[in-house]
């Protein structure tokens, strides 16, 4: 299976490049700014299937960048996902549990009802129904809170804190599925494989490891897993204003991509291990 892969440098960009039969292209090989561009070398490639882990991640910045946000977050993947299409190759796309408003306590199922609370979650949305609109063979993954042991993400910034600090007050009142992005990237290369053979699972699946927990306790278990002693105080997520809100219940239902895909929801803790071993050794 060939695979071309829009995305180098990112947590799950950099994961996926760890299977055979990967060409990543960067920023300066495909710019998610110009779709037509990116569209231009899904019309070319000799691959089986296209997977997009580029972005625009910068949940903060997309306040005040919106226009910018939307062109890469869902113009892009729309017109990738109308080339692949025009060829019948099969298009997966990332996407994220910021689709949601947050509310309750239930986990979300795929077809509950979206409604972001930031640009970040709106462009991500509106790449999502570009995709569907397109009606060609296509996944879209929706994860949540991805770590790694590569670029921005809470391990690394935690790792940072806790050995500069004795103590931090950290939210508690957002829970989610820290999701590892080696996780995600096998994940995206077994659906890659299935769809490719069948196209009938083409849809929309939640992915996110287990169990469901506070960034307050995440950071916990970081730290002991990391042997650093560092007290954790839980705060509400009013305590840390951001300029973009961020969802309170993030759980996500994962049901349907065991049940289409037999992918189980890994344990993050085991990830998380992993992560730790992986900058231990310098091999991330
Ligand atoms: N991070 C999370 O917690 C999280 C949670 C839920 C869902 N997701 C979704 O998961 C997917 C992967 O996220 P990630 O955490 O792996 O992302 P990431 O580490 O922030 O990396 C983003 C990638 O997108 C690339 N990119 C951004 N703008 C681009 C542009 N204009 N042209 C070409 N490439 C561009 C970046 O390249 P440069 O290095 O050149 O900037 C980088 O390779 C995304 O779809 C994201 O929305 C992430």
């Amino acid at each position: 299976m060939r695979v071309l892969i829009f995305g180098k440098t990112g947590q799950v960009a950099q994961e996926l490049q760890r299977f055979e039969g990967i060409t990543a292209l960067g920023r300066e090989d495909a710019d998610l700014n110009d779709p037509a561009a990116c569209a231009e070398i899904i019309a070319n490639t000799d691959a089986d299937i296209v997977i997009n882990a580029a972005a625009y991640t910068a949940v903060d910045a997309a306040e005040t960048d919106t226009d910018k946000a939307f062109v890469v977050n869902a113009d892009a993947p729309k017109a990738m996902a109308e080339a692949a299409a025009k060829r019948a190759m099969p298009f997966l796309h990332i996407s994220t549990d910021y689709v949601f408003d947050g509310t309750g306590t239930t986990p979300w199922r795929e077809d509950d009802p979206t409604a972001p609370l930031g640009i970040y979650g709106s462009s991500k949305l509106a790449g999502e129904h570009g995709v569907r609109a397109v009606g060609g063979s296509h996944a879209i993954l929706r994860t949540s809170w991805v770590v790694s042991a590569h670029g921005t993400n809470f391990v690394r910034t935690m790792l940072r804190l806790g050995t500069e600090r004795d103590a931090l007050n950290i939210v508690a009142d957002q829970i989610g599925g820290p999701t590892c992005a080696r996780d995600i990237a096998a994940a995206l290369m077994h659906m890659a494989r299935k769809l490719i053979d069948d196209p009938s699972t083409s849809g929309t699946y939640h992915f996110a490891s287990t169990p469901d927990t506070s960034w307050a306790d995440f950071a916990r278990e970081i730290f002991t897993q990391a042997g650093l002693s560092c007290d954790v105080t839980d705060i509400p997520s009013s305590a840390y204003p951001t300029p973009a809100a961020r969802p309170k219940n993030s759980r996500l239902d994962c049901t349907k991509i065991a049940t289409v895909f037999n992918i189980n929801r890994p344990d993050w803790r085991i990830g998380l291990a992993d992560i730790l071993s992986d900058l231990k050794a310098g091999t991330a």
